[in-house]
């Protein structure tokens, strides 16, 4: 029954796609976005995104019963006039893994990343995709160095992730694997793909202990060097959160504890590395800044943008997104309202930099979930059917971001 509503809906989205084309709904065509100085372009014309977070699609896909969230999320989010969505191209060794173990991969579980991808297409919703993650959820780093552990290396820490020359190795297989994969459903190989906007490097890497920040620089330099080898229609971002480092110390003013123990990268030296074409920041003041009020908090938020957003600008000479904001609902504070002031606020800041010529591309939130995925949530999550305010405000910045020219 859902199932035909399903594809009767499709059907009738299809059409209204041919015929009218909803705010800015790309036709993800044959061309790749592109970079020219701090702008995308996508067929010739500046181009800026409004995206969603969706980490579990490649999940959802694997299993037949719950397929068909995945498809409802593309429509929704082309409905809203999202035209970029953030997830994953891994999962190492955990529950319903890509990666089984180093070079060993589920092809159950590839499909439903061809699905993932191509579903997207349809829906004219391009993707950025991770490569691997900091943090132990889905594997991450540290899965990659028991890994090696196993095999009879000598390793010390997580943090030999960035060092250890044959975890390098598992982990530039990976990103051969999922570059040359033939997608089963429409035949294109992965690099050559235009629905993917964009390569992340690793979803928010640390290196706590190295407050030179080397080996995070050097690590980015290899791999990004290597992915371009394989590719060079992509984009490619690192999957910063932003800190700044050794660079520039006076930045350093701007992290969100001058004091905090360095996270091992530097927004500027990161960034400059040649092959990586945008910079991103993410951003959760209310996590970062425990017990701070609301005043501090604020001008937080905005300086964090605001130097980020003028980095790219002249120095970096690249585009920047955010590519993480979001707020939670476990405060016994919370409420929708504030969300969606929160999102007005961001957004504001996005569309005032894009339409004075600037350097921002677009925010992308965190998370969007499907109607029924509420166990999934992880306080962040905006699901359209229950919080129809914030879809409001959501499709108000897509339509806004639609109708830039650069000046
Ligand atoms: C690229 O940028 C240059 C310099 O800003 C500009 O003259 C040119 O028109 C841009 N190209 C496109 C395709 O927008
Ligand atoms: C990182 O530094 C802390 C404090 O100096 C130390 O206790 C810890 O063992 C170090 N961790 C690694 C992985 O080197
Ligand atoms: C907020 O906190 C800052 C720093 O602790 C303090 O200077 C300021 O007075 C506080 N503002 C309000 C309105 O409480
Ligand atoms: C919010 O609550 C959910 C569900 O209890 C939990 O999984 C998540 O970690 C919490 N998030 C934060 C930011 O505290």
């Amino acid at each position: 029954m859902g199932f035909q509503i399903l594809v009767l809906t499709y059907f009738l989205m299809s059409l209204v796609i041919v015929q009218h084309g909803i705010c800015q709904r790309i036709n993800v065509g044959t061309s790749f976005v592109q970079r020219n100085g701090t702008h995308f372009i996508l067929n010739g014309k500046p181009h800026y995104v409004n995206g969603f977070n969706s980490y579990w699609l490649m999940i959802f896909a694997s299993d037949p019963s719950t397929r068909f969230k995945v498809t409802s999320t593309f429509q929704q989010a082309s409905q809203h006039g999202l035209n970029l969505g953030r997830t994953w191209a891994y999962n190492d060794g955990d529950y319903k893994a890509l990666q089984i173990s180093p070079g060993f991969y589920d092809e159950n579980v590839f499909r439903a990343l061809d699905f993932v991808i191509s579903e997207a297409r349809k829906y004219g919703v391009q993707l950025i995709l991770g490569l691997v993650n900091n943090w132990p959820d889905l594997g991450g780093k540290q899965k990659y160095v028991e890994w090696a552990r196993e095999r009879g290396q000598t390793v010390k820490s997580e943090y030999d992730f960035f060092t250890h020359p044959v975890i390098k190795q598992y982990y530039k297989n990976h990103v051969k694997v999922v570059l040359t994969r033939k997608n089963t459903i429409n035949g294109m190989l992965y690099k050559d793909d235009p629905t993917i906007f964009a390569w992340e490097l690793i979803n928010e890497p640390h290196y706590e202990n190295d407050t030179s920040g080397k080996s995070i620089q050097n690590w980015v330099g290899e791999m990004a060097a290597y992915v371009k080898s394989i590719d060079k229609n992509h984009l490619l971002e690192i999957g910063l959160e932003g800190y700044y480092g050794e660079t520039m110390p006076k930045k350093k003013q701007f992290n969100p504890n001058p004091n905090y123990i360095p996270s091992g990268t530097d927004f500027i030296s990161n960034n400059q590395i040649p092959q990586i074409d945008f910079a991103t920041i993410h951003l959760y003041p209310d996590e970062w800044l425990p017990n701070s009020n609301k005043t501090v908090i604020n001008e937080f938020v905005d300086k964090w943008i605001e130097s980020h957003i003028e980095d790219s600008n002249t120095i970096l000479g690249k585009p920047i997104i955010i590519a993480e904001f979001g707020k939670s609902s476990n405060s016994s504070r919370h409420s929708i309202a504030k969300r969606n002031s929160y999102f007005r606020k961001i957004y504001k800041a996005i569309s005032t930099s894009a339409f004075s010529g600037g350097s921002c591309a677009g925010g992308i939130f965190w998370q969007l979930l499907s109607q029924g995925m509420d166990n999934y949530g992880d306080g962040f999550q905006v699901i359209f059917e229950n919080h129809p305010s914030t879809a409001k405000v959501i499709k108000h910045q897509s339509k806004k971001m639609s109708k830039i020219k650069i000046v």
